[in-house]
């Protein structure tokens, strides 16, 4: 057994974490909206309007915040004129980035509809690729327009007199890739003028830019020129080590370092965003997609892949990172939220079930809208090689935060160890003594568990044991397993 120790400064805050660092993305891409959220009116799955009501029942319970849709490279080649109206008189077009036809029967009317079913925000992201300026207003004109215009009539008709009043809009997705393959200057003088017409349109809305590497950020915002018109920059990060399952020890440890990079994106980019706006701290990293993209994922399997446990205690810990970078980071959306990549939910007809990641996203939900304070670790390393170089991985991730009520702190932790107990002493500074305490643990007997159709339950949280003395607690955790611990001060 080894053993770690967490000081958990309370009189050190860091800033409040938004609650839309728990976000979600939904693509047209696999069996995520088709099967996963959409079955349609006709479907023998329970349905409601259309959308499949046990995913909508897993989505409420861990109140979803927040969800980017519809895609991923399928926006770039989307014309949302397509998903509205009468739905036998959509048309049915081919993706060409997914290489897969589209019946449109879940558009901009069914997105909303179903955000207002699970409680999210929804963050359409529009079409710079293969699209234009005027498609995209038109679009937002569509959605929030409150006057009486045509497509404000349209949108009346297809069942909504009220706008939507859809805060969040991407302009482009990938636009070094997918999205138009531009450069960094390029995609930035195009930014411009997208987000020049949304602001007229509706100066309520934030805009979400399409970020990659730092060189590309930095030469985005020398060339953006008006400031102004940016709210948010995104980032995406994927990575793997091995396969979803019977990955040697190597691969599970090589996962984490891998992971862990996106931790030096943000503090570089940040520091970015901080020169140019001469530390005005407005504009915001928005990590809309992220995630364990394993090989089994790939257009012949239709992007699903297997969800372990190491999967999940990977994902806690770049939560932790996210707690810890709560000021500059505005939200996270893991890709993606049903049956494709490291989803919450797979389904399988009208069979569904939860992955391990889902119940890390129910375990960390009281962190949403708290705030941070700092965790200090103090654990073992692990001496590894990452890019042919030295890499020390600390054994113990944690993050902790004080609720809204200012009376209940909680302090999220995982042991990567693969085969060590770990017995955590969590000291909580600046209080003399706490109050009551419970503790649930994620964990399973091998770190490729997974939850499935005949074994939903395989990987579940338990109720932990803890010792609670003056202003310390003190709880023993499996190897490769995550925490959640919540005090009352
Ligand atoms: O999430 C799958 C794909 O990964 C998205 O469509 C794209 O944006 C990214 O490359």
């Amino acid at each position: 057994m080894s053993s770690a120790v967490i000081n958990v400064h309370l009189e050190r805050p860091i800033g409040v974490i938004s609650k839309h660092i728990y976000g979600h993305f939904a693509e047209h891409l696999g069996r995520c909206i088709e099967e996963g959220i959409w079955v349609g009116e006709e479907s023998s799955i329970p349905n409601e309007a259309g959308v499949r009501k046990d995913m909508v029942a897993a989505l409420r319970a861990i109140r979803a915040p927040i969800v980017r849709w519809p895609g991923g490279c399928f926006a770039d080649a989307y014309d949302w004129r397509d998903g509205i109206g009468p739905r036998d008189q959509r048309p049915r077009r081919l993706n060409v980035w997914w290489d897969k036809e589209e019946d449109n029967h879940f558009g901009t009317d069914e997105f909303v509809q179903f955000c207002r079913m699970i409680g999210a925000q929804p963050y359409i992201c529009g079409n710079v690729g293969s699209g234009s300026p005027r498609e995209m207003m038109q679009w937002l004109e569509y959605c929030n327009y409150a006057g009486n215009t045509t497509l404000a009539q349209e949108r009346a008709a297809n069942g909504s007199a009220e706008p939507y009043r859809i805060k969040y809009w991407g302009i482009g997705n990938e636009n070094y890739g997918c999205g138009g393959a531009y450069d960094a200057a390029a995609y930035a003088r195009e930014y411009r003028r997208y987000a020049s017409y949304l602001r007229r349109m509706d100066p309520t809305v934030e805009l979400i830019a399409c970020g990659h590497s730092h060189e590309w950020n930095l030469e985005f915002l020398e060339n953006i020129g008006r400031l102004d018109t940016l709210d948010h920059l995104s980032l995406h990060h994927y990575y793997g080590s091995g396969p979803a399952r019977g990955f040697s020890t190597d691969e599970y440890y090589g996962l984490f370092p891998k992971a862990l990079e996106l931790e030096g994106r943000i503090v570089r980019d940040a520091e970015l965003l901080d020169f140019f706006e001469r530390g005005a701290g407005r504009i915001k990293l928005a990590i809309d997609e992220w995630g364990v993209w394993h090989p089994e994922a790939n257009p012949s399997s239709d992007h699903y892949q297997e969800n372990t446990l190491r999967d999940a205690v990977c994902a806690a810990v770049l939560f932790d990172v996210f707690n810890r970078h709560c000021n500059v980071i505005s939200m996270t959306n893991i890709a993606q939220i049903v049956n494709v990549l490291q989803c919450l939910i797979q389904t399988a007809a009208e069979k569904m079930w939860l992955t391990p990641t889902y119940h890390v996203y129910n375990m960390y939900q009281p962190h949403m809208n708290a705030r941070a304070v700092e965790a200090e670790v103090e654990c073992s390393t692990l001496d590894l090689t990452h890019d042919g170089k030295p890499y020390s991985l600390p054994t113990l991730s944690a993050s902790a935060s004080v609720g809204q009520d200012k009376e209940s702190v909680c302090v999220t932790f995982s042991n990567v160890h693969l085969r060590n107990e770990m017995e955590v002493t969590v000291r909580f500074r600046g209080v003399e003594r706490l109050g009551s305490g419970r503790v649930r643990v994620l964990t399973a007997r091998k770190a490729d568990a997974v939850n499935g159709p005949d074994a939903p339950d395989a990987v579940a949280p338990q109720r932990g044991k803890l010792r609670r003395r003056g202003n310390t607690v003190v709880c023993t955790i499996p190897p490769h397993s995550m925490a959640a611990l919540m005090v009352k001060l």
